[in-house]
């Protein structure tokens, strides 16, 4: 690594133009970006020629150091971030959960967990439960999944969609109606269906569908925006479809695993392999995945995610004799980069600026921090990678980095490979090789109020406007 780097010759890909030009980064920071830029011999010089120079992707959804569901994610803020340089992506944002209910608590824990970081972070604040204490501190995250664990009812949504509002924090909900999966895995034990696939048969799409058209209603009546995390199913992303036809602020994050899998992956005879896909919302069944690439390329949904949430075999066979005590979550961190361009690109579906725009650039727009993120440019952080099409990836459990014995898209392979990372002015991974440096990553703050809050109080007139006055009533003595 070096503190001064020349990219020679890539083409640099944002998501508004592709241009052929040399990039020159010094002290972590983006410099100049133009043709034929020269230098001195103390810059370390990186030929680009034929590749494409992109900025680093973020990932909006990760959980490292998770304890969840008895257990602890085996990737925690080193691991799970190395993971993702040698993938190609330079930044993510956590989700903290709360401490005894309070994100307080959680914050700090969280910032101890990621004082051994080797790339930048963000932090999204996970509501479970709310009160005076809670609706004090600063609320970003709805669960309604998690019957008796994390999940929170109508009242208490609207209460945190009104925070969100007056704060210009960007409410996020895993929107699953938490109460008819309780009822669809009762149905499931019932039926003597205790494996892996009873998972799935116990929260069908249309739970999934109905959360988020109650989610987005009820967002809609706040009238404050609303970012739906994980959208596994057509029935999820119609909601969205609609509200965003009709000039709602809706924002949807497909997840890797959703946008590449069939879900058939729970009826493997094997428990440890079938147990593996086991996550929340489940990965439906073909067609879905489809879908979801398809809402993808024409803008219905905007930025992918990864869910990132890895548990290994020895921790996904607590479950091994009833399908609801298998910690819920699969990997993504690692592969998103290299799946997106291959499903999404390689395909045909989108261009590389579009690429660029939904595996970077509209998360950092999202969340209030671009250009210094998601982009390359002079005064950007130098957070890029070079990206070869001509070359390939394949992916398996022994080579990944991620310290679980298994993944969830084993023997995948495709065109393209990310060939050297650069996080924070450093080159981080070239030649196969990780040079990761415990300490190097920095917290990233995302201001509130991001475009998304833009001109909202309109709504907020126009729904005055539309009231017809109060009647007057008089009592008959008057
Ligand atoms: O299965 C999942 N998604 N695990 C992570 C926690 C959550 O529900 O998002």
């Amino acid at each position: 690594s070096s503190s001064k780097i020349l990219i020679k010759g890539g083409t640099v890909v944002n998501a508004h133009r592709e241009e052929v030009a040399d990039v020159y980064v010094e002290d972590g920071i983006i410099v100049a970006v133009k043709p034929n830029i020269k230098v001195g011999d103390d810059v370390t010089v990186l030929d680009a020629t034929g590749k494409f120079v992109m900025p680093g992707g973020i990932d909006p959804h990760t959980h490292l150091s998770f304890e969840f569901m008895g257990t602890e994610t085996v990737d925690d803020f080193f691991y799970g971030q190395a993971a993702a340089l040698a993938g190609g992506t330079t930044m993510h944002i956590d989700f903290v959960i709360p401490v005894s209910g309070s994100l307080t608590a959680g914050f700090e824990a969280y910032e101890k967990k990621a004082k051994k970081s080797c790339m930048d972070y963000g932090f999204h604040m996970a509501i479970t439960k709310w009160d005076e204490v809670v609706s004090k501190e600063m609320e970003i995250m709805f669960f309604l999944a998690y019957k008796g664990a994390l999940m929170i009812n109508d009242e208490l949504l609207l209460e945190g969609f009104k925070k969100c509002k007056s704060l210009g924090a960007l409410a996020m909900v895993h929107a699953e109606n938490g109460d008819a999966v309780y009822e669809g895995q009762k149905r499931m034990i019932e039926l003597g269906i205790f494996g892996p696939e009873g998972h799935t048969l116990s929260r069908p799409s249309l739970l999934e569908g109905e959360a988020t058209a109650r989610a987005i209603r009820l967002a809609g009546f706040v009238n404050t925006p609303l970012y739906v995390v994980h959208v596994m199913s057509i029935d999820a992303m119609e909601e969205i479809a609609t509200a965003r036809r009709k000039g709602q602020r809706v924002i949807g994050e497909p997840v890797v695993s959703g946008l590449t899998l069939d879900g058939s992956g729970v009826w493997d005879p094997d428990f440890v392999t079938a147990a593996k896909f086991v996550m929340s919302p489940p990965i439906r069944a073909s067609g879905h995945d489809k879908a979801l690439q398809a809402a993808l390329s024409t803008g219905i949904l905007q930025l992918v995610g990864t869910d990132h949430c890895s548990f290994n075999s020895t921790q996904k066979a607590l479950g091994i004799d009833d399908f609801r005590n298998i910690p819920n979550g699969v990997n993504g961190i690692e592969e998103r980069m290299h799946l997106v361009w291959d499903i999404m690109v390689e395909s045909g579906q989108i261009s590389v600026t579009d690429y660029v725009r939904i595996t970077s650039t509209e998360c950092a727009r999202i969340f209030n921090i671009y250009p210094r993120k998601g982009a390359i440019l002079p005064g950007s952080d130098a957070d890029i990678i070079i990206f070869n099409p001509n070359s390939s990836f394949e992916i398996t459990a022994k080579s990944h980095h991620s310290r679980s014995d298994t993944n969830v898209f084993e023997g995948r392979r495709g065109k393209g490979k990310v060939e050297v990372t650069i996080a924070g002015g450093r080159i981080v991974w070239e030649n196969d090789e990780l040079k990761v440096v415990p300490g190097s990553g920095k917290y990233v703050e995302m201001p509130p109020f991001a475009y998304l809050f833009n001109g909202i109080d309109k709504g907020d007139a126009e729904y005055l406007s539309s009231l017809r006055a109060p009647v007057k009533r008089f009592k008959s003595t008057d």
